[in-house]
This record gives structure tokens, C-alpha cells and sequence, in this order.
């Protein structure tokens, strides 16, 4: 059955959800799936706006039938082809052998080394500035190198104001029905899906997201169709803000993320017991167990927020493993301007806070609170006057004072 939805005139989602998939790059967790989105347009030429992972084909093929209801397809344009969206190619190009194939010089040549296009169709080159007129509608091609892949281009449709984003803008989450983004409570529901998303996929490249975002500051864009998740075609501005931000790696709330590695309780005690101080200093604060929260969502955590403390055991005299799995995927990720705090634990010789702070310091850049709060075993009532000082710390600087 085809499952299509109509954008703006002569434009249609012709996409599919993916709620199989439960590790997207065989890295992230997405419970709530996500959506390939392909778009057709229908003017004097008929033309496909990017493809769907290579399980989604079918269905792509089946809606992109039912539109084109017994015409030709003379385009297919392609903004980026890592294989969520190159990789359904291969079956729209069999099934439209005809279809001229247009993508920036790196997309085609990846398009050859994934093997997604074996039907030899003519191809055309996209280039920045270049315009490709199908009849009513016309797009103009920018590069956007590196958000995600060295491939990716947007363009921008000038009659209704259209953004093809590629990943950019885009979010974990499969469509329910809702398409557009006023359909869905995004702020509530979608928010924390899109900034995992950003983080994780494009967290490394904010230099190159800023480049995008200047050139598009020059469009007038009522519209934007990104790869994945709704379309916008509202409060643009405030989304647009968030990958501002996000890629500035600025943090979006002056609040606590709290991470604690504990191997048999004494640890998260004394991270709760931190928690409830900064709380009743009027600090909002997120407490998570490193051994059981996806490194993906703490890294999406760390975006948000301003301020982050880390509680650590010792472990073979360095920090507990999953806590440097999770330094060191903010290292790759290029995450700066964070403002920590730490905890450490260990039985006969904690060592965990200060090989923390130098990894804090020389490889992120990160600015490190004083005091550090060291436990053996566990955090004695001796000791509440260090954990008040901390949290009187930690609370100051959160405030700015
Ligand atoms: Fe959704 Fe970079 O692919």
C-alpha cells in the first residue's frame, strides 16, 4: 500500500519509517525508530528528491508508482548518499532506468564505490550555484561538506521557499501519521530525539553546520525537508536557533548533568546525596548511571547542559572504563566549553580524579571546579561538610556568581 503525503503544491513526502532498525549506524539506540524521507516532485519534469535505506526501498518505489501514476521519472536529485539514503537507489534506478541521475561529484563517486547505481543512466554534476529548472519549480545547489559527510548538498527551491536539507535539521523518531512539525509536540516528544541525533551524527562538525547556516541566512526559506523526521514549515527560527547553538557548543541551559561509574553503590550514594544539594541550591540537575545510560544520550546531555560532574570509581588505577569510553567520545566529538566537577572513589588508592582532571583539562579544554570530593569505599558523614562545599561550588558557578 503507498503511503504518501503532500508538502506543498507538486511536492509530496514519499518516504518510509523504520521502526526494525534498533541501532541506527549500528551505534545509537533508536526506540522510537526513524523515518527516511524522499520527496517527488511533480512539474513539467518529474523529479526525486533522495532515497531511503535500502530496507525502506519498496516502499519508496510503490509511493513514487502511485504518484507518478503511469509517468516517467526524469530526475533523480541526490543530497547525500551515506546508505540510509543511497543504498534504496539501486531499486528506484532498475525501476526507472531512464531517471538522470544528479548529485554533487563525491556523492557520485560514492554512489560507484557502494555499488548503488549499476544501471548506466546519464549523470549529471551539481556544483555550488549551479540552478536546475523542472518547469514551475527550480533549485539551486549549495555544498554543505561534512554535515554529515564530505558529500552532502542542500538546495534551495525558490517558488515556495523550499530547503532540501539533507541530514541537517533531521531527527531520530519515525513519522506517526504527522508529517509537519505542528503536527507533533516536538519541544516535548521530539526535542531530546533531535539533539541526540545532531550530537552524535553531526556534534563533530559544528565549524562546517555554522558554514550552512550562513549560507542559508541568505534564503528565504518557508520550508524545510530534511532526510529525516518532519518537515518545518514553522518556527523555523527556533529550531534554526538550536543547531545554532548546538553547533557553536554552546550549551543550552545553565544546569548540572550529573554522571556517576559505581560498582557497588557507594559511588551513586554519594551522587545522590550531591544531587539533593545542588537541588536545594536551586540547581537543576540529571543524574545518570554510566554503566546503564547509552553513551549517545550522555553525550546529548553534555550538549545541553552547562556544567557537568563526574563521580568515578578507580579502577586498575585509572578511571572506570565506561566513564573514559564516555570522555573520549566528547574528545571525538569536539565538545568544548564545558565547566566540570568531580568525585572519586576508591578503596586503597583512589586515583580516578585526578587522572579525570588532566584528561578534562588537556584534552577538552574543560574548566575544573575546586574542591574534588575523594571516598574510600564510601562517602562518610564525616565528610558532608566536603560534599556542602561542592555543592555550594558548583551551585555558585551555575549561577554566575
Ligand atoms: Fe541520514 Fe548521513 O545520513
Amino acid at each position: 500500500m503507498h503511503n504518501v503525503r503532500q508538502v506543498a503544491p507538486d511536492l509530496w513526502w514519499v518516504g518510509a519509517n523504520d521502526r526494525r532498525t534498533t541501532l541506527f549506524e549500528n551505534i545509537h539506540p533508536i526506540p522510537r525508530g526513524v523515518s527516511y524521507n524522499s520527496y517527488l516532485l511533480l512539474d513539467e519534469k518529474t523529479v526525486l528528491f533522495d532515497c531511503v535505506d535500502w530496507s525502506a526501498a519498496p516502499q519508496l518505489v510503490e509511493n513514487v508508482e502511485h504518484l507518478l501514476n503511469g509517468r516517467g521519472l526524469d530526475y533523480i536529485v541526490l543530497h547525500h548518499l551515506e546508505p540510509d539514503h543511497g543504498a534504496g537507489l539501486w531499486a528506484v534506478a532498475q525501476r526507472w532506468p531512464e531517471a538522470k541521475i544528479v548529485a554533487g561529484l563525491a556523492a557520485l563517486r560514492f554512489m560507484d564505490q557502494f555499488g548503488f547505481a549499476p544501471i548506466p543512466g546519464e549523470r549529471i554534476t551539481a556544483k555550488e550555484g549551479d540552478r536546475l529548472s523542472f518547469g514551475k519549480h527550480a533549485v539551486t545547489f549549495y555544498a554543505a561538506p561534512m554535515v554529515h559527510w564530505p558529500d552532502v548538498m542542500v538546495s534551495y527551491e525558490e517558488t515556495e521557499g523550499i530547503l532540501f536539507s539533507a541530514d541537517a535539521f533531521g531527527t531520530f523518531g519515525a513519522l506517526n501519521g504527522a508529517l509537519f512539525n505542528d503536527e507533533v509536540d516536538f519541544e516535548g516528544v521530539w526535542l531530546d530525539d533531535a539533539r541526540r541525533y545532531y550530537t552524535n551524527i553531526v556534534g563533530k562538525y559544528g565549524p562546517q553546520v555554522q558554514a550552512t547556516l550562513t549560507k542559508a541566512a541568505g534564503l528565504d526559506i518557508k520550508m524545510i525537508c530534511p532526510l529525516h523526521g518532519p518537515v518545518w514549515r514553522s518556527d523555523i527560527g527556533w529550531f534554526v536557533g538550536k543547531y545554532d547553538k548546538w553547533s557553536k557548543y554552546e550549551p543550552e541551559d545553565r544546569e548540572v548533568l550529573l554522571v556517576y561509574g559505581s560498582m557497588y553503590g557507594g559511588t551513586e550514594q554519594a551522587a545522590d546525596a550531591l544531587a539533593s544539594l545542588l537541588v536545594q541550591r536551586g540547581v537543576k540537575v540529571s543524574v545518570y548511571d554510566v554503566s546503564s545510560t547509552h553513551v549517545s544520550q550522555l553525550i546529548s546531555e553534555s550538549f545541553r547542559c552547562s556544567h557537568i560532574v563526574i563521580a568515578s570509581v578507580t579502577y586498575n588505577m585509572d578511571f572506570y572504563p565506561p566513564v573514559r569510553d564516555y570522555l573520549e567520545d566528547m574528545k571525538a566529538l569536539a565538545l568544548k566549553g564545558r565547566t566540570f566537577a568531580l568525585m572519586e572513589n576508591g578503596t586503597w588508592a583512589p586515583n580516578a580524579g585526578k587522572l579525570m582532571g588532566d584528561f578534562i583539562t588537556e584534552e577538552l579544554g574543560g574548566t575544573l571546579l575546586e574542591p574534588r570530593v575523594t571516598m574510600k569505599s564510601t562517602l562518610s558523614g564525616a565528610q558532608a561538610g566536603e560534599l556542602e562545599a561542592l555543592a555550594d561550588a558548583v551551585a555558585a558557578d551555575v549561577k554566575g556568581k
